[in-house]
């Protein structure tokens, strides 16, 4: 009887503690039958061309796995939430995500105060979650279950700060930045050190809100502090107002920006006062390599227009996905959390994807010129020994980053890349 007792109570224990296991990890998403990707962007809001492009690069790389007979028989169901560029939508999706539709992992968001408003709940839940395009530090500082398959901004800045001291031999740069704006914020104040660190001088910093459509102050008061360049880290949306404003005012130094001017909409915008102007970015539609071209040819036959960086990343972002949980052979978050986390030269379309030991990629980024209504490639600029780090020591969490130009993989600077 003591016996039986004693082996009872075992057996309850065992499954108690099989229950709670299964609980602590996080998700009761089940382990067979469809993987389910929630996607969660701006469809509708003031970024909406990043969700949009975002959303056609994840469903394109879906359905390539898909056709290719998914992931050890089990097929990739995408469960897609617009959160309208609103941080605290974003939080709110991703927790319907997480609850409602027992995700397995989360692709998103582009831009980085969106990510940093979601990622705690996807932490939380310890659902792993792979921001496509988010470049703020911070996003993966959330916690070990947060991933991006982009470079980050310390690097970025640099770029840009390297490119104007170096070929544009700007001493004197002006800054107009987005307040509101985790990547905004971030991208003037790691331009401004690396900048300052080469001996360039900032003449004057200004700011505005998203939304805003007059910038006549701030760049009547850049005008008066005549810059060399003008750094511009926003998004399309003021940008492409901001570049018609600066030439309604007479201003002739160029101005300059990052990945968040990427959107057809610019143009529409900026038109022709966007031309000589420049922007880091993470990916270039002129470059020659056959596996850049396949994607740009496959991608404008399905959408009928070229993919921006957004739709490169989103495309990444669920191969690495893909490709981890393959490896992983099972889709049980912490299993899957570490696979991940050791993704090693993945063949992106973006470049070759390591995670590094802050779940961050070491990438090259490209310069791209504004002229004529498309973005011309430039020059490439890579991570200072570049090399997959293996340990977080030698990755760029605080801008340890320097930037160097790499005569390399350099696609031909005369294709056009019609307009994106
Ligand atoms: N890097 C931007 C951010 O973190 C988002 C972005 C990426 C926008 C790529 C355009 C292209 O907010």
């Amino acid at each position: 009887m003591k016996r039986t007792l004693f082996a009872l109570f075992l057996i309850t224990t065992l499954l108690v503690g099989l229950a709670c296991e299964r609980r602590g990890g996080g998700t009761t998403a089940s382990d067979t039958g469809p993987i389910l990707v929630g996607y969660y962007g701006d469809l509708s809001g003031r970024t909406s061309s990043f969700g949009q492009s975002t959303k056609n690069g994840v469903e394109m790389a879906a359905d390539e796995l898909n056709k290719a007979g998914g992931i050890d028989g089990r097929t990739i169901q995408i469960i897609t939430e617009d959160d309208q560029g609103e941080p605290n939508k974003a939080a709110t999706v991703v927790t319907k995500l997480i609850n409602q539709d027992k995700v397995h992992a989360i692709l998103g968001e582009v831009a980085s105060s969106n990510s940093l408003a979601a990622a705690p709940k996807a932490q939380e839940a310890k659902v792993p979650m792979i921001s496509p395009s988010s470049t703020n530090p911070a996003v993966t500082q959330v916690g070990d279950y947060i991933f991006r398959v982009c470079f980050i901004d310390p690097f970025q800045g640099e770029v840009m700060a390297k490119f104007s001291a170096n070929n544009l031999k700007a001493k004197r740069a002006a800054i107009l930045y987005d307040f509101n704006s985790d990547y905004s914020r971030g991208l003037f104040q790691f331009f401004k050190r690396s900048f300052t660190g080469m001996g360039g001088q900032i003449v004057t910093e200004q700011s505005y809100t998203q939304g805003d459509r007059d910038f006549s102050g701030q760049l009547t008061a850049i005008r008066s502090a005549s810059p060399d360049v003008i750094y511009v880290p926003g998004y399309y949306g003021e940008v492409g107002v901001i570049s018609n404003q600066a030439k309604q005012l007479g201003i002739k130094a160029p101005l300059l920006g990052g990945d968040g001017w990427d959107a057809p909409q610019l143009w529409e915008l900026g038109g022709a006062s966007l031309n000589g102007n420049y922007i880091s970015n993470h990916y270039s539609v002129d470059d020659p390599s056959p596996a850049i071209q396949k994607f740009v040819a496959d991608y404008k036959a399905r959408f009928n227009i070229l993919p921006d960086a957004l739709a490169a990343l989103g495309y990444d972002s669920m191969k690495v996905l893909a490709d981890a949980i393959k490896r992983a052979g099972t889709t049980e978050s912490a299993k899957l959390r570490d696979a991940i986390a050791q993704t090693r030269d993945f063949p992106g379309v973006t470049g070759k994807i390591t995670i590094d030991g802050d779940r961050n990629a070491v990438k090259p980024a490209v310069v791209l010129k504004l002229q004529d209504l498309k973005f011309v490639y430039e020059t490439t600029i890579s991570p200072e020994g570049s090399a997959p780090p293996a340990t977080s020591s030698a990755a760029p969490a605080s801008g340890a980053t320097t930037a160097a130009t790499a005569g390399t993989a350099a696609p031909p600077a005369k294709a056009a890349s019609p307009t994106n």
